[in-house]
């Protein structure tokens, strides 16, 4: 097991890569604890919970409401729940942004921590302090920055997750090693038929250096003010492809990241190698890396991103493989340098 750490404003976040489940008990420390899972993880791990009051919501993004929050507090309230309580999350990232938003907002905010059961929410998801909850339509629109107290990263519960959910983790570390580690970029070009089986030293050492390079970027800008921005590589396109053509959203953020490497060519800030070596990788996790789409489609679902100021959208460009910038890009700009790709 490996260690690394968080110190946000918001608190200090211990992020515990290849703990397991079964040692859960040790981060709760001998507190009075609530555990909030979906249907799916209740049926799969339930056994293995240690005996504490269990919260089950349903699975999807759909469930991702201030309805399922209020369903929640009924029955935080129900089990009399008080500020000595931790909440544990156990789950992907949908059970992890939900719990932490509940924890972090019940009697104006108690202890929670998380056991990360998705290869997403191992790299991505769970760490970081973004809790929050859909709204109106638009993704993450309720939220909070709050760090976990802790997160265990357990890999022996990859191995029942979908080819789906697998592949969505694959391209969040994909999208760390071009934007933050060029050794980890060669790694997998190495690698990925490794990682693809779960090979355990390939895939711990997979989701410690994603977490590396995450944990690094949200403890110099917690808030995301400048370089956390980084991290939206490929998300800025990515979420409107998810929108508007409904593909999975690592399927979705690895076209966002190929347009976004082309992009970043016609810019000059990356060789025709380095691009095709991006979209190669991806293909090697079995990613999609081009769609079939209405332009204007995706131009006017970025046009409703949160992320947006203004006519500009922060816009993540990988210059070279291991390094990435930020550049404030109108739409119309985006629309014609994307022209094509
Ligand atoms: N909780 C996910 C993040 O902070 O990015």
């Amino acid at each position: 097991m490996k260690l690394l750490y968080i110190h946000g404003k918001t608190g200090k976040s211990t992020l515990l890569i290849g703990e397991r489940l079964h040692h859960l008990h040790h981060a709760i420390a001998g507190r009075p604890a609530v555990i909030i899972t979906d249907t799916n993880l209740l049926a799969l791990y339930g056994k293995d919970f240690p005996n504490y009051p269990v919260i089950t919501i349903g699975c999807g993004e759909t469930i991702k409401t201030l309805d399922t929050v209020s369903s929640i507090y009924h029955r935080l309230v129900e089990l009399e729940a008080d500020r000595s309580f931790v909440i544990v999350g156990i789950g992907g990232g949908i059970v992890c942004d939900i719990s932490g938003f509940v924890a972090s907002t019940y009697m104006r905010g108690i202890s929670f921590g998380f056991v990360a059961t998705t290869l997403l929410a191992q790299v991505d998801a769970s760490v970081g302090g973004k809790n929050g909850v859909n709204f109106s339509g638009f993704k993450n629109m309720v939220g909070v920055f709050n760090q976990p107290e802790f997160v265990i990263c357990d890999m022996n519960l990859l191995h029942t997750l979908s080819i789906q959910d697998r592949l969505c983790g694959f391209a969040e570390i994909v999208k760390h090693a071009v934007i933050a580690d060029a050794d980890m970029f060669s790694y997998l070009e190495k690698h990925w038929s490794q990682a693809l089986e779960l090979d355990s030293d390939v895939i711990e050492k997979l989701v410690y250096d994603s977490v590396v390079i995450k944990a690094g970027v949200v403890n110099r800008d917690e808030t995301e003010k400048g370089e956390r921005r980084i991290l939206n590589f490929g998300h800025t396109i990515g979420h409107a492809i998810e929108k508007t053509a409904g593909f999975p959203h690592g399927e979705a953020i690895s076209i966002g990241m190929v347009v976004a490497a082309g992009i970043a060519q016609r810019c000059g800030l990356l060789t025709e190698i380095e691009a095709k070596r991006i979209e190669n990788l991806l293909t090697r996790f079995q990613l999609p890396t081009r769609m079939s789409c209405q332009p204007d489609e995706i131009l006017s679902a970025m046009r409703k991103d949160k992320k947006r100021e203004g006519e500009d959208i922060f816009f993540v460009l990988p210059e070279g493989i291991g390094k990435a910038v930020v550049r404030p890009l109108s739409l119309a700009r985006i629309g014609q340098l994307a022209d094509g790709l």
